[in-house]
């Protein structure tokens, strides 16, 4: 087993506040650690401290076996950071964006060229390079970032809050972009104060509230101790009281693949549990619309992090 990432009873005071509390955390190469907690929890603070971007008060953080502060220029080169905002960049087109960064990681000439065209590729941007970086969807901005971070080829990402303010296609697309990392070999450390955001893009989580680590671990175990559903309410049209639309749906989904189970939830509501790990759930509304039912409603239902902090607290996680 190889450490990509290696934190120690780090600590983090700034001026009075205590924004990191003897925290420990270990990822492994090659996972995709979704790193959750609420906002102020201190996610951007570790995050930074291993982009070598703010110094710990105490304790340790290693890339790769290297310490981040001791060794700050040979972490450098291993690590990509993606910030929780892309910045201002009024008039700048995306290859010119690129070529800035490119020029401040010092690549140059034709490996610069290269280099971009790779990552625009690999990203889905190639079409926007003469795009301005201001004028793109979020979605695409993120990707940009992500193609920032990406042109001198490092090991280990660090994304802060990359899926957030996402619409579901774009969070399906940048998912399908972080596996496709992950073939590469590369590991990420994705953070995000909602763990639906980007609980699919991961393998582990970690929890983190108030600069401590409550549960890390494997995602499907942490679902497990956690019971996490995924239940899909939806609401149908009834013209009378017997709740004869409701009980069509039921009808419709009893026993499909992707359903695990499923109740009435009385004037017109049926609710759905949905497998965990089942990420198109379009089928619904669809067959729904098919039988001629009229669809008033639908909405997925997750376990929140506040939930998670719950249990943790309530100690069902050990
Ligand atoms: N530069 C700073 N100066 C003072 N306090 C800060 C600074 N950055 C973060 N904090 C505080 O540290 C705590 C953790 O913040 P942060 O790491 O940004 O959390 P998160 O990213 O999880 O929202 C918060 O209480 C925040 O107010
Ligand atoms: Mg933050």
């Amino acid at each position: 087993m190889s450490l990509a990432i290696h934190i120690e009873g780090l600590t983090k005071v700034y001026r009075g506040t205590t924004a990191l509390r003897d925290l420990d955390l270990s990822i492994e190469a090659g996972d995709a650690f979704g790193f959750i907690g609420p906002n102020g929890a201190g996610k951007s603070t570790t995050i930074k401290i291993l982009a070598t971007l703010v110094r710990p008060s105490g304790g340790r953080a290693e890339v790769c076996g290297i310490d981040v502060v001791r060794r700050s220029d040979d972490v450098k080169p291993l690590i990509g950071y993606m910030p929780d905002v892309l910045g201002i960049y009024d008039d700048m087109l995306v290859g010119e964006y690129l070529e800035f960064f490119a020029a401040a990681y010092r690549i140059r000439g034709e490996p610069r060229r290269k280099r971009i065209a790779e990552v625009l590729e690999l990203t889905e941007l190639g079409e926007k390079r003469d795009a301005p970086v201001m004028g793109l969807s979020r979605g695409m901005g993120q990707r940009l970032g992500l193609a920032r971070c990406l042109l001198h080829d490092p090991q280990v990402l660090l994304l802060d809050e990359p899926a957030a303010g996402l619409d579901p296609r774009a969070r399906i697309e940048f998912k399908e972009l972080v596996l496709q990392l992950r073939r590469m070999g590369k590991t990420l450390l994705i953070s995000s104060h909602v763990l639906s955001e980007i609980g699919a893009m991961c393998n582990t989580i970690g929890i983190i509230e108030q600069g401590r680590l409550l549960y890390a671990g494997p995602i499907d175990e942490a679902r497990k101790k956690l019971g996490a559903e995924r239940v899909i309410r939806i609401r149908v049209h009834e013209e009378g009281e017997d709740d004869r639309s409701a009980n069509a749906v039921l009808d419709l989904f009893r026993g499909h693949p992707d359903v695990e189970a499923l109740k009435p939830g009385g004037a017109g509501e049926v609710l759905i549990r949905i497998r965990t790990d089942v990420e198109d759930t379009s089928f619904l509304a669809r067959e729904i619309v098919r039988a001629d039912l009229q669809l008033l409603h639908l909405e997925e239902t997750t376990l929140s992090v506040e939930d998670i902090f719950l249990h943790v607290t309530q100690g069902r996680v050990a």
